[in-house]
């Protein structure tokens, strides 16, 4: 039977249990991913279907978990637009000439859903396979802005903010073109089955508040009510958003996703009346059972209602978090 726990709770419906599944649940802790890794790099694996549907399927069948995500990065987009980017063991995207003006925003081609059969034969894949549901997700504007103008991970973002504020016009122009395309790439997500979307904005924190509403918001709202009509619920996820959290709820979607950096208590407030998902620091993961169950415990006791909660992480799964943990905490929260 189809478990559809996860949408309800995405529509603030009453669920007979808390849903919960994890950011990066599809990936390096889990043994089968590895086992895949040692002969496939990660690029590989998310542009062959086979592959990417079987990576997506192991935390389903290993944790029990009540959604399932759709094994891509955040850089397969910038990739069908043009860009050259490789993925680098224990560091992450680096990007071929980084953006530095309004020249290389115009190099950048529309998404085209032509440029990613693969991301849609694999959602076909899946869909057949699933008793849950499935999650299409895309970077929001301002995290693949980072990426391309920094050329790789960064913990300060100075590229990025100097090109938003030395260059406000290309940043705006820079803004528009990813929107567009996020908006394209999503709606063929959706259009080849996946039955959720999540946005993450993982960096966007780093901003202040006042800029994060001038030179972010309006293009993340355009994307949001770009989705409206597709019937899919649509969460807007970030981290370090505490300080613009209001804000950052300010969108037209069904949920969102906060990490441990605030209370749920005190986010459900600024959030309203949208469902909330989080927000476990990744590194509880690392304690006892005993311990990760009571801190789960202890975030549950915070919430004003069960309705609207989907239980995860604040962020992604540390490679180093061991699956039986994973697998105990979720028989632990459906015990709830
Ligand atoms: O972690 C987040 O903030 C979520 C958004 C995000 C993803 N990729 C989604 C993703 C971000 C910011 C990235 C960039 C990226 N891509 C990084 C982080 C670099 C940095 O700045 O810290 C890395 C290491 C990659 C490359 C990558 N992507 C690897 C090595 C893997 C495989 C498994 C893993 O988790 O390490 C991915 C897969 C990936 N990236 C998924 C998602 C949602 C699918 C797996 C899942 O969610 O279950």
């Amino acid at each position: 039977m189809f478990n559809d726990t996860f949408i309800q709770a995405c529509y603030g419906k009453p669920t007979p249990r808390i849903p919960v599944w994890f950011m990066r649940q599809a990936g390096r802790s889990l043994p089968g991913y590895r086992e895949l890794r040692k002969k496939y790099d990660v690029l590989t694996l998310t542009q062959t279907p086979e592959l990417a549907a079987q990576v997506s399927l192991e935390p389903i069948q290993r944790l029990g978990v009540d959604a399932a995500i759709l094994f891509a990065d955040i850089m397969l987009l910038p990739i069908a637009m043009g860009k050259e980017v490789k993925v680098v063991d224990n560091v992450g995207p680096i990007v071929d000439d980084p953006i530095t003006s309004s020249e290389d925003i115009q190099k950048l081609r529309p998404f085209e859903p032509d440029n990613a059969v693969y991301l849609q034969q694999t959602v076909k894949l899946l869909r057949r396979e699933l008793q849950v549901p499935l999650i299409g997700f895309s970077a929001a504007p301002f995290t693949l802005a980072s990426y391309l103008i920094e050329g790789q991970p960064t913990r300060t973002w100075l590229k990025t903010k100097r090109f938003m504020f030395e260059q406000p016009e290309a940043w705006a122009q820079l803004m528009g073109v990813l929107s567009e395309a996020i908006i394209a790439y999503l709606s063929m997500q959706i259009t080849a089955g996946v039955q959720a979307v999540q946005i993450f904005d993982s960096w966007v924190g780093c901003l202040a508040p006042s800029d994060y509403r001038t030179f972010v918001l309006p293009h993340v709202q355009k994307i949001f009510l770009a989705l409206k009509g597709e019937g899919v619920p649509r969460i807007h996820f970030g981290t370090n958003t505490g300080a613009m959290l209001r804000d950052f709820s300010n969108v037209d979607c069904e949920v969102i996703g906060v990490d441990w950096r605030i209370d749920v208590a005190q986010a459900k407030m600024l959030i309203g009346n949208k469902a909330i998902q989080g927000n476990l620091d990744p590194a509880v993961l690392l304690a006892s059972q005993e311990t990760i169950n009571s801190k789960f415990d202890e975030l549950l006791s915070g919430l004003p209602s069960r309705d609207g909660f989907i239980a995860n992480l604040g962020h992604g799964v540390l490679p180093e978090t061991s699956d039986k943990k994973l697998t105990t905490l979720v028989e632990h929260i459906h015990g709830k």
